[in-house]
């Protein structure tokens, strides 16, 4: 298909009239390179789109074609070009209290059974990854949660949150933790009172001492193996495998639970399904499983 338009009909300002071309042919390697590199399954109605959010890359770049940036980015060495790719191709759409069952279920339920667990065994290493943490509001909000829980108590645990995204542009603006007020309006008052700052310039700022407890990495969750030492208490991974083929889903589910602890949990997005072969997970509520004990 065509994509382009007659620009001449069209006033400057439109951004339909300067839609580059994409063949069958540039699209396709695209969207294979996406997929190999980072599981992300572009869709043939997701072509435009695509245009859409790489033809500025090109403009800024002076690159004419698709097949011209898609020979750079073949050749570059450096992996910058591949950030900014996946920076405009990821969608990092996320807010506070996106599904927030979930995280009434991590502090009510997930929390007192991880903490009795690491009592048991007399130590206090809590292990939570938010995996697809965008632009930071899940991870903050999960902090915030274990902070409420533990009271006083969480200063005596070795306790913290590894937040990992693939986008290196979402992963500034979570370690800047800085929101406007409509960004955290879905937060109760008393919470945005006592974890974050107002400036005087109407921005929320995250407190310090919720945002010295997160580790923020950029990782490739298609990363064959996964370097953790330690098995994780909660895993959060929502909204991020909806984007998955269900082959890259269900391995990725298993390297997860390769790196979850017996009894720990996943958290998936409500519109996400691990299918029906939950072998080493047990379903708990939606989007919620537990890794067997054995
Ligand atoms: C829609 S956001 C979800 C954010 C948050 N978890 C939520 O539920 O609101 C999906 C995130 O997954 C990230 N992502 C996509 N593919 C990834 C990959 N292969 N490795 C790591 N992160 C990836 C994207 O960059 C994006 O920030």
């Amino acid at each position: 298909m065509n994509e382009t338009i007659n620009t001449a009909q069209m006033p400057a300002e439109n951004p339909v009239t300067s839609m580059m071309h994409l063949s069958d042919n540039e699209f396709e390697s695209i969207r294979k390179l996406v997929y190999d590199r980072f599981g992300i399954n572009l869709t043939p109605a997701k072509r435009s789109l695509v245009v859409g959010r790489l033809q500025k890359i090109l403009r800024s770049r002076g690159i004419g074609s698709f097949s011209q940036y898609y020979d750079m980015l073949q050749r570059e060495t450096s992996g910058k070009m591949l950030s900014e790719f996946v920076n405009r191709i990821s969608t990092n759409y996320t807010y506070f209290e996106r599904e927030k069952d979930h995280f009434e279920f991590f502090e009510k339920t997930a929390l007192p059974e991880a903490d009795r667990r690491h009592k048991a065994r007399s130590e206090k290493d809590l292990r939570v990854w938010c995996a697809g943490c965008s632009t930071g509001e899940e991870a903050y909000t999960l902090v915030i949660r274990m902070m409420d829980y533990f009271g006083a108590e969480y200063s005596r645990w070795n306790a913290g949150l590894l937040a990992t995204d693939i986008s290196a542009d979402a992963l500034e603006v979570a370690a800047a933790g800085m929101y406007p007020d409509e960004r955290v309006s879905p937060l109760p008052a008393a919470v945005r009172n006592k974890y974050f700052v107002k400036r005087p310039e109407g921005q929320w700022a995250v407190h310090e001492r919720v945002k010295k407890e997160i580790t923020f990495r950029r990782f490739n969750l298609m990363n064959s193996a996964f370097p953790f030492k330690n098995p994780f208490d909660v895993i959060f991974c929502r909204n991020v495998m909806i984007y998955f083929d269900s082959p890259t889903r269900k391995a990725l589910v298993g390297r997860f639970c390769d790196c979850l602890v017996p009894g720990g949990y996943l958290f998936i997005g409500h519109s996400e399904s691990l299918g029906r072969d939950l072998r080493r997970l047990e379903y708990v509520m939606p989007a919620v499983y537990r890794r067997k004990e054995v």
